[in-house]
């Protein structure tokens, strides 16, 4: 295969310096010091995504730094010192106290006996990446924790990174920084752990084809223009010399197969996952992420599978208070006694939300009517309509209903929501036509994503993401593609029969279908869910 081995960096105007082993790089005038940190393969946690409203980037710094801003002010409580690295930009040579308790998590991993065999599993997320040690003598799971994939300031979505991997240097970046990104956190996690690097027998991966591709500096202009061609879909002869991972000479590398440019290896694993668990026909399946993934199987055993760009609102981006599910995220949001209750990570104050409690909050406001249909808020809102503690306010920028302390959603929270909702149940309608099946005919509703328990199902179909299917089971089955490619850890012949499997699917290719975009208009209501299928 003909992977790409990563250039060194030339060296830039001002140095971020380790002062806890230090560690040296060269950035340009006005890099941001989140990005520096990034770049230098320094675990920063960024729940909020670098938005400013978590405040869990914090950074000792000694340097010149832009000014301190009014987040910072606010959030920090010893700003003389201290930086939120998604807020200061060099303005010199800087040097940061990286180690610290948003390095690595030691306290979170279970003793491991050291002379076991392990294998790792890696979801490469376009929004977020989760990796797995897989104990292959107990045959056990400890997971490493998860953090934002580094591209996301190339853009939000995969034909955002597909355009600016254009330009062959931003290319080079995206590969470079995932690599270095997963690496580092695996190598956080042996070090916490004590595990020697050779006992790591094997790492497999899945994604979507674009992240794959990034990931394994595979060229992904191609995937962005019709035809819409992945020349490579099978990733079983790595060496760990492609990727630099030179940690892992003797590693066992692989990926899960994909279909083509806009169906994974990700969906490919939650497939033969979902058939290992005895789910054939009449079955619809629907992967949940900022790269929404489905497929039918219909009564006569067919499998038909197609993507849709859903945006990143449902992983807790692209929403103003938006966080991933870290400390101080509020997860589910619940009427009580005519209340707003939460649930939320963590201890103290919450500090976001995470796109199920905007699922929430959003079919609690449209049930009450102060959202109509259309996703707009009704006009003149009586701020008495509004369950406790909620308050309305129209102001100069944006209309918003503000929840707990600062923490709000506003309409344009709303309509990021309404462009996941309205791709995901177009995209299911389109499948659904061309596997031949109506809604009454699904047996088994097979919801994966990274939600965990946190997924509201009666709030989610109020919104109408999926149709309704009358006469369905539903089950939840939690993060498919890293559960894949654990499997393919402990079982050999588990990307063969992906492969196998692979081989039967019909692609529904959604980008340039008419149909679809028909759809998508019909589907953004909260609605007139049946106007999807005429
Ligand atoms: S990542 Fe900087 S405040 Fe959240």
């Amino acid at each position: 295969m003909n992977f790409q081995r990563m250039p060194d960096k030339n060296p830039a105007m001002h140095f971020v310096k380790s002062i806890h082993d230090g560690r040296c790089e060269y950035f340009t005038d006005h890099t941001l010091l989140l990005d520096a940190l990034l770049e230098m393969g320094i675990d920063i946690k960024t729940p909020c995504g670098g938005k400013g409203i978590c405040g869990k980037c914090i950074v000792p710094v000694q340097g010149k730094l832009s000014g301190l801003t009014k987040t910072e002010k606010k959030l920090l409580k010893n700003p003389g010192n201290t930086r939120l690295a998604c807020q200061a930009f060099l303005e010199g040579d800087v040097h940061a106290l990286t180690e610290n308790d948003w390095l690595a998590d030691k306290n979170i991993y279970p003793a491991i006996n050291c002379s076991d065999c392990f294998a790792i599993a890696v979801d490469v997320g376009t929004t977020s990446v989760k990796i797995t040690l897989v104990n292959l003598s107990q045959g056990t799971e400890i997971n490493i924790p998860a953090f934002l994939n580094p591209q996301r300031r190339f853009g939000h979505d995969v034909i955002s990174r597909i355009a600016a991997a254009k330009d062959s240097k931003a290319n080079q970046t995206m590969t470079r920084q995932i690599r270095q990104r997963i690496f580092k956190a695996i190598t956080n996690a042996l070090n916490a752990t004590a595990l020697p690097p050779g006992n790591i027998k094997q790492i497999v991966f899945s994604g979507n084809t674009t992240m794959l591709y990034l990931f394994f500096g595979l060229d992904v202009t191609r995937l962005g223009v019709y035809p819409f061609h992945a020349e490579q879909i099978d990733f079983d002869d790595v060496t760990y010399k492609d990727i630099d991972a030179d940690l892992f000479p003797k590693a066992r590398i692989s990926a899960l197969p994909a279909i083509s440019a806009f169906l994974g290896g990700d969906l490919v694993g939650g497939m033969t996952l979902c058939r290992e668990k005895g789910f054939r026909e009449h079955t619809f399946f629907i992967d949940l992420g900022t790269n929404g993934e489905l497929f039918i199987v219909n009564g006569s055993g067919a499998t038909y599978a197609a993507s849709c760009a859903m945006g990143p609102a449902l992983e807790g981006m692209s929403i103003s208070w938006g966080m991933t599910a870290d400390e101080g995220a509020i997860t589910h949001v619940r009427l009580d006694d005519g209340s707003l209750v939460y649930s939320m990570l963590g201890k103290g104050l919450p500090v976001g939300l995470t796109g199920t409690a905007l699922i929430d909050l959003v079919s609690i406001f449209l049930t009450k009517g102060v959202i109509r249909e259309d996703g707009a808020f009704a006009s003149d809102i009586d701020n008495r309509q509004l369950p406790h503690p909620a308050r309305y306010s129209d102001g100069l920028k944006s209309k918003q209903i503000r929840i707990w302390g600062d923490i709000a959603i506003s309409q344009i929270d709303i309509r990021n929501l309404q462009l996941a909702k309205g791709a995901s149940l177009a995209a299911s309608g389109c499948l659904l036509n061309e596997a031949g099946c109506r809604e009454k005919d699904i047996r088994n509703v097979l919801i994966a994503g990274a939600f965990g328990s946190h997924l509201d199902l009666d709030h989610f179909r109020r919104l109408g993401f999926i149709p309704q299917f009358p006469r369905a089971d539903y089950h939840y089955l939690g993060n498919t593609s890293l559960q894949a490619a654990g499997k393919a850890c402990v079982d050999d012949l588990f990307i063969d029969e992906a492969a196998r499997l692979r081989d039967s699917v019909t692609e529904i290719e959604l980008a340039s279908n008419p149909d679809f975009n028909r759809k998508f208009i019909a589907s953004m209501n909260f609605g007139n869910f049946s106007k999807i299928y005429e």
